[in-house]
């Protein structure tokens, strides 16, 4: 327990945990259930291309997300291309600034200009009512992003997309087992576009999908994914590589079979956070609708120093400094990255709360590596560090160490 500021690990203190804590531990299923699948692929020795295990997750996938489609890719960055590409995007397509960075580059590594739109700052995705003031006769397509598994606003964005005949996509990469307006996400839009990365709710090591009930566009999208091949010796597209293979199928059927625990640990976990900072003036966990479903993956804080007298920065480090490895996602905002922020050096006047948001959110470790112990212990350190705010500003104005946080941005 901390009782004075010289406790605190970033002024000299034994941090206050031994492991590093990370945001997005990976969570897997029954170990025995995937080593005996390991052993099938290893007997059949069919490792890739369109594997038993691959066709099974497709289809056991389409079935829990309630949609026609489901193509499962290497990763979300090639479903991406992959999917606005089948969709015929190019000109420009409206996204927001405040996602990871995989979204715009998506679009820029095909020579499509992203532009950037404004957030909501109480839902943290895209506005639509900045997005109609974005289209140009060059607009092809809108890419909404379900941040934090909390759904767009599906119906204004499609509404906007209909009028304008634009083509409306989602990256859907915090949303799985989510849901809007009691709907599975999946189906609306398009396509909708999955992570399974590593650090995902549901993960196959690496891995994603493209999810549509548009049989055409599947279609294209399952050539697109194979080099363009149709059959043996018989390319008709011109096609790139998002396989999966059958180790990350595997990995993925036996993550589905845990999802009710793995949601149910998050579900703990994010309360007991809640519950551990309630009252702390200028520390929010954001809100999750009981009237829909989510994966409670993401525990993420808007801190507002002007209530909490210590910016988000400073409280990032002492967190580092005590083992919890807090993440700012998605600083700075894809407009202050490159290539961005040289081709549009003036975007951020029009992004706003994207950039007052930027500076505000902190994201907390969550998924089965920790529990009741590690989040009493995080939410003591967040508190003590705001207690001591001033005696914390002072001493660091005069010139502490640099540390882990700030030497790694
Ligand atoms: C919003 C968003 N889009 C896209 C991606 C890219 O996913 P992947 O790592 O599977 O390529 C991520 C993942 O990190 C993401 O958070």
């Amino acid at each position: 327990m901390k009782t004075e500021v010289n406790d605190l690990a970033i002024f000299g203190g034994p941090p206050a945990f031994a492991e590093k804590l990370h945001v997005g531990r990976p969570n897997f299923g029954e170990r025995e259930r995937l080593r005996e699948r390991f052993d099938q692929i290893i007997e059949r020795r069919w490792f890739t291309n369109a594997g038993p295990y691959v066709k099974e997750l497709e289809e056991k996938l389409a079935r829990f997300l309630g949609v026609k489609h489901c193509i499962a890719m290497c990763n979300a960055t090639i479903a991406l291309e992959i999917a606005i590409k089948a969709l015929g995007l190019k000109g420009e397509v409206i996204v927001p600034s405040f996602t990871f960075i995989a979204t715009a580059h998506a679009l820029q590594w095909q020579e499509i200009t992203p532009v950037f739109c404004d957030i909501d700052p109480q839902t943290h995705n895209l506005d639509p009512r900045r997005v109609e003031d974005l289209i140009t006769p060059r607009t092809t397509g809108i890419i909404g992003v379900h941040l934090w598994g909390r759904p767009c606003d599906v119906e204004a964005l499609g509404e906007i997309a209909r009028r304008h005949r634009l083509a409306l996509l989602f990256d859907a990469a915090h949303a799985f087992a989510c849901t809007y307006r009691d709907r599975m996400i999946g189906s609306f839009g398009d396509a909708e576009v999955f992570s399974f990365h590593a650090t995902k709710f549901f993960n196959t090591f690496e891995g994603g999908a493209v999810t549509t009930d548009d049989d055409e566009l599947a279609a294209r999208i399952r050539l697109m994914k194979n080099f363009g091949f149709a059959g043996y010796d018989n390319v008709i597209y011109v096609g790139t590589n998002g396989k999966m293979n059958e180790v990350c199928a595997a990995m993925g059927l036996t993550s589905l079979e845990s999802l009710d625990g793995f949601i149910s640990v998050n579900r703990r976990n994010y309360d007991l956070y809640r519950q551990g900072l309630r009252d702390l003036p200028g520390v929010e966990v954001i809100d999750y609708d009981d009237a829909e479903k989510n994966n409670y993956q993401y525990v993420v804080l808007e801190i507002d120093e002007a209530a909490t007298r210590l910016s988000r920065d400073e409280l990032l480090n002492i967190l580092w400094a005590e083992n919890v490895v807090a993440r700012r996602y998605f600083y700075p905002g894809c407009h202050r990255a490159e290539p961005y922020r040289t081709l549009y050096p003036d975007a951020g006047a029009n992004l706003r709360a994207t950039e007052e948001l930027a500076q505000r959110v902190l994201l907390l470790p969550n998924g089965n590596a920790i529990g009741e112990p590690e989040i009493r212990g995080i939410c003591d350190v967040v508190r003590f560090a705001i207690a001591q705010a001033e005696e914390v500003n002072l001493r660091r104005s005069k010139g502490s160490q640099t540390t882990a946080a700030e030497a790694s941005v």
